[in-house]
């Protein structure tokens, strides 16, 4: 059973085994405890050896004298109601065997505190620690609710492809994908001949399944993708991966209104869920990493988010010109200042900001009457910043081929893109979460490589 189970029993002298790894050995007079921990939980299970009792014996004594912090073990014994507190039963041991020691000398993770950066380092051993357990029960948990979300509401989940001949965003910041001799390349001084490579032409790790899902939602309403996305910016930031999972919903016969909604709706069930179903660890986010967690995402759930249309949030910005380093004025890109001060001083909350300049946006966005703003929207929470980016797309063929043309882009490379706007078009619309981006907010971890297994950033692939 796992610890989980265990301590969910009714704690009348039932009989128990426990497997997992010792957190702490500590004797005192007679008694000897072993905490352990097997990640089911974020509490572990106290197992007390008594050496009064008669199930003590010298065996026992010297397999406990080789149990330290860091190994394997299993422990029999019968569960009690425990006197200590901090806990409702623990093991009255009787029997342990030591299964994979665990050197004091070399093992890194002793009991002690450990800085966040020497946890990176040892990414293979972290999630033995309190803190990246919990998180990855946390980010499993809210994995599920993304498609329990979806699937109450009749969206269907497509697997969009990872590798990608075309560029979903129009931003250029992708991995190519080769199979080509790059070192007989450069020592020949000739271009690459794409005609020669694996799929005949130049091809990419996908910045996002957006296209391709657009294909699905034109035919089955409603669908959503959730898969790893990779974007080669060299941004070195606390929310910036070069590898991170995203949820792209996309709806047909929907709107940027409808658009809002749902993305309203959906933050709101993975945080309650969160709430509801990772209690424990929260609460332990709430006291060790940020404090205000638990209080600041019920008063989420209890409120609308505010909704500003770009040009009403710059004016807000620029009401408030001297606070910022970057002077904000109407054109240009939400700096991450900007998006603070409108979540945490105009809004006090999550904020959607919508029609922004169609400059600074991807060029799938629908144009607004003013042919100056697009159907863009981004959804901005406290901490971070930007957590969903958004729009109602495109669905006019000639305006959408205009504004590929405009931005120096090839028709050619889109035509099968084109061809949704060419046969049976709709209105439609979707949006992107990043996943990491919201395990932070809901656990309050304040750095992105923090909330993911292992981390892959400019000069990290680690692991
Ligand atoms: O705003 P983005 O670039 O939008 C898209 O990719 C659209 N195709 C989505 C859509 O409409 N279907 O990215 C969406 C979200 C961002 O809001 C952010 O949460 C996350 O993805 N994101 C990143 N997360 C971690 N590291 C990065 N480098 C990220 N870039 C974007
Ligand atoms: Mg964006």
């Amino acid at each position: 059973m796992l610890i989980k189970e265990i301590v969910a029993l009714p704690p009348e002298a039932q009989e128990a085994a426990v497997l997992g790894w010792v957190r702490t050995k500590r004797e005192l007079k007679n008694l000897i405890f072993v905490e352990m921990n097997d990640g089911s939980t974020l509490e572990g299970l106290q197992c007390t050896f008594d050496r009064g009792s008669e199930t003590f014996s010298s065996a026992v004594e010297a397999v406990l004298s080789e149990v330290s912090t860091g190994c394997a073990a299993a422990i029999t014994g019968r569960l009690v109601p425990s006197p200590g507190s901090g806990q409702a039963v623990e093991i009255a041991a009787s029997g342990i065997a030591l299964l994979g020691k665990a050197p004091g000398e070399t093992y890194p993770l002793q009991k002690k505190r450990h800085s966040l950066e020497f946890l990176r380092e040892n990414a293979h051993l972290r999630a033995r620690t309190n803190t990246f357990s919990a998180v990855a029960r946390v980010r499993s948990r809210l994995a599920f609710g993304v498609h329990e979300f979806f699937q109450s509401r009749g969206f269907q989940y497509v697997h969009t492809p990872i590798i990608t001949a075309s560029d979903a965003e129009g931003a250029g910041a992708m991995f190519q994908v080769t199979t080509l001799d790059l070192e007989a390349l450069s020592r020949s001084g000739k271009g690459p001949a794409y005609s020669q490579d694996f799929f005949g032409k130049p091809s990419y790790l996908t910045v996002s399944g957006q296209l391709e899902a657009e294909t699905y939602a034109t035919a089955l309403s409603r669908v959503y993708t959730f898969g790893p996305t990779f974007r080669a910016e060299n941004s070195n930031t606390s929310r910036h991966l070069a590898e991170f999972w995203m949820i792209e919903p996309e709806a047909a016969f929907a709107d940027l209104a409808d658009n809002r909604a749902l993305a309203e709706d959906f933050l709101k069930f993975l945080f309650d869920l969160a709430l509801r179903e990772c209690p424990e660890d929260l609460a332990f986010f709430d006291a060790r990493i940020e404090k205000g967690l638990l209080a600041s995402l019920r008063s989420v759930l209890d409120s609308r988010f505010v909704h500003l249309t770009y040009t009403d949030a710059m004016k807000e910005l620029e009401k408030n010109e001297s606070a910022f380093e970057f002077k904000p004025f109407w054109g240009c890109d939400l700096q991450s200042e900007h998006e603070k001060f409108l979540t945490e001083k105009v809004a006090k909350g999550p904020v959607i900001v919508t029609d922004y300049p169609k400059e600074i946006k991807a060029f799938y966005m629908k144009l607004n009457e003013d042919e100056k703003t697009v159907r863009a929207m981004d959804v901005l929470v406290p901490r971070l910043g930007e957590i969903i980016g958004g729009s109602q797309r495109e669905e006019n063929l000639s305006r959408l081929e205009k504004r590929i043309l405009e931005l120096g882009m090839n028709l050619e490379d889109y035509w099968w893109y084109l061809d949704l706007r060419r046969y049976g078009t709709v209105p439609h619309a979707g949006f992107g979460l990043g996943f990491e981006r919201l395990i932070q907010y809901v656990t309050g971890m304040t750095n992105i490589r923090d909330v993911i297994p292992y981390p892959r950033t400019a000069g990290q692939a680690d692991f």
